[in-house]
């Protein structure tokens, strides 16, 4: 039996104990409705997000024995509806040679044969560079297994540092997403730096997933967005090719992009030829706080979905006490629409919606609160438009997760089309990033959104789903008043559903 085999390895083992242990002791009531939270310990990234055997997957990189960042391993969890999770025994733990520091992100493809394979970037700590910093090394490793179960294929690597192009660091060379083209051929795409220290996204193509072959250099940074280029992900939708990646290092540009680690979409067509992508858009993915690493698949209906880690890295302290930290975005559907990313949430939600309570035609003015709306688990909808011609509100606010001097805020001004969230009252005890705003792209006279709150979460969709904004709050749950506001006045229709 190889050392890989879960069985066999201590590390595996440690972790599973572990979560089986103490993962019980948290109630759920202090976990997420609608959304995946780590079992126990740390989550970030989405990792293997994938159907197998009729049921949505989605591991995720993990450190079951603390709620902080820390050797690597993948958690797993599986749905049959993309909104309601439960929790399988941890999956990969670093314990081979050439992942022992770390089970870096990576992707996840159901086989012809029945197996579900996981291709991911082991990281090996290897001592010094030169300038003495800690030097590394990143290899795409692969493992087999039947949903439960995975063992780690003898011949790993399959991919190294020998097949990487001319001056690309072997020290920043990860996060692997796998797919099959129709003929057969697995394709993966892999975060790297060149020889300039930017990122690129590297493509690779392989007829078993085992040898792989260096196919092109699908996009370079060039210095535009960040430095390193993490979690790539491409795929054609409506038309079009679409390569997400979630840049380092970002500078803020306007309202497009904040400070530190961002995400953006990058939209146009492939050169086959080059294996290259002809840029015509680049947009952020998501404008709010807490959003990084997305990962999608195809659902067997033909939708891509996407989810994100639902944190930033500079923020990740955020909520630290608890036994679990780090939470997924709700799955959302993309398309592209006039060259630019579209997302909604996923349909099924719609399922486990309850309590609908509906108004049409409130007059706000000041402040406002309904009769049924109120809660912290609900998919809220509204649309606001001014009350008269010619004399239109000039702000608009939905306060929610409210109680004594505890609220969170979505703010609309009208002059300068700006939408704001805002989590300074929310209850945070950090100097951290407290609010995001962003100008609507399109705008009629009256604004549209749709607001998903979860215990620790609010992500709100714009109009049809051209912007999307997202970020957790650590407000006790309990604090569940929802109120409006309008400086001026607004007239405002209301959908609300409790979310189970
Ligand atoms: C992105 C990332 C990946 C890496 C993983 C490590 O958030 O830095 O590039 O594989 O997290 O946990």
């Amino acid at each position: 039996m190889a050392t890989s085999d879960y069985s066999d390895s201590v590390k595996l083992y440690a972790a599973r104990r572990h979560e089986a242990q103490f993962s019980g002791n948290i109630p759920a009531s202090e976990r997420p409705v609608v959304h995946l939270g780590s079992r126990i310990g740390w989550m970030n990234d989405p990792n293997g997000f994938s159907i197998y055997k009729g049921q949505y997957h989605l591991f995720y990189q993990y450190h079951p024995f603390e709620s902080v960042w820390g050797p690597m391993h993948w958690g797993h969890a599986v749905s049959d509806d993309l909104v309601h999770w439960e929790h399988l025994p941890a999956a990969l733990a670093p314990d081979e040679r050439y992942d022992s520091s770390g089970v870096f992100s990576g992707s996840a493809l159901e086989l012809a044969d029945g197996r579900h394979l996981l291709m991911y970037t082991g990281l090996a700590m290897t001592g010094r560079n030169p300038d003495g910093t800690s030097a590394n090394r990143q290899v795409q490793c692969i493992a087999y297994g039947d949903g439960v179960d995975y063992k780690k294929y003898d011949g790993n690597p399959v991919l190294d540092e020998s097949q990487l192009p001319e001056g690309a660091s072997a020290q920043d060379f990860r996060d692997p997403k796998i797919w099959m083209d129709e003929k057969g051929t697995f394709h993966c795409v892999l975060g790297s730096l060149d020889a300039d220290g930017s990122g690129q996204i590297l493509q690779y193509r392989s007829v078993n997933a085992i040898s792989w072959e260096f196919e092109g250099v699908l996009a370079s940074n060039n210095g535009r967005y960040g430095v390193m280029w993490e979690c790539p992900d491409t795929f054609v939708l409506d038309g079009k090719q679409v390569l997400l990646v979630s840049p380092q290092d970002m500078l803020p540009e306007g309202n497009e992009f904040m400070s530190g680690n961002g995400t953006l979409a990058l939209i146009g067509s492939l050169d086959e030829g080059t294996c290259s992508l002809v840029e015509e858009a680049t947009q952020a993915i998501d404008y709010g706080i807490d959003f990084y690493a997305t990962q999608t698949l195809l659902t067997t209906d033909g939708r891509r979905v996407m989810v994100a880690w639902m944190q930033n890295w500079d923020t990740t302290f955020v909520g630290g006490g608890r036994p679990w930290f780090g939470q997924m975005t709700l799955p959302r559907e993309l398309h592209v629409r006039d060259g630019r990313l579209y997302q909604w949430p996923v349909r099924e939600i719609e399922a486990a919606r309850r309590n609908r309570v509906a108004y049409e035609g409130v007059m706000v003015e000041g402040l406002c609160e309904l009769d049924g709306v109120r809660g912290r688990c609900v998919d809220l909808s509204l649309a606001v438009r001014s009350a008269d011609e010619g004399d239109s509100y000039s702000e608009f606010f939905v306060r929610f997760a409210q109680r004594g001097r505890y609220r969170s805020t979505i703010c609309f001004r009208t002059k300068d089309r700006s939408l704001m969230i805002n989590r300074k009252h929310s209850g945070l005890r950090r100097a951290v990033v407290k609010d995001r705003k962003c100008k609507l792209l399109s705008y009629d006279g009256t604004l549209r959104l749709r607001i998903i709150l979860d215990r620790y979460s609010m992500e709100v969709f714009v109009g049809e789903g051209e912007q999307a904004m997202t970020m957790t709050i650590t407000t006790d749950p309990s604090f569940d008043t929802i109120t409006f506001y309008a400086e001026g006045k607004a007239i405002m229709d209301v959908e609300k559903y409790d979310l189970v």
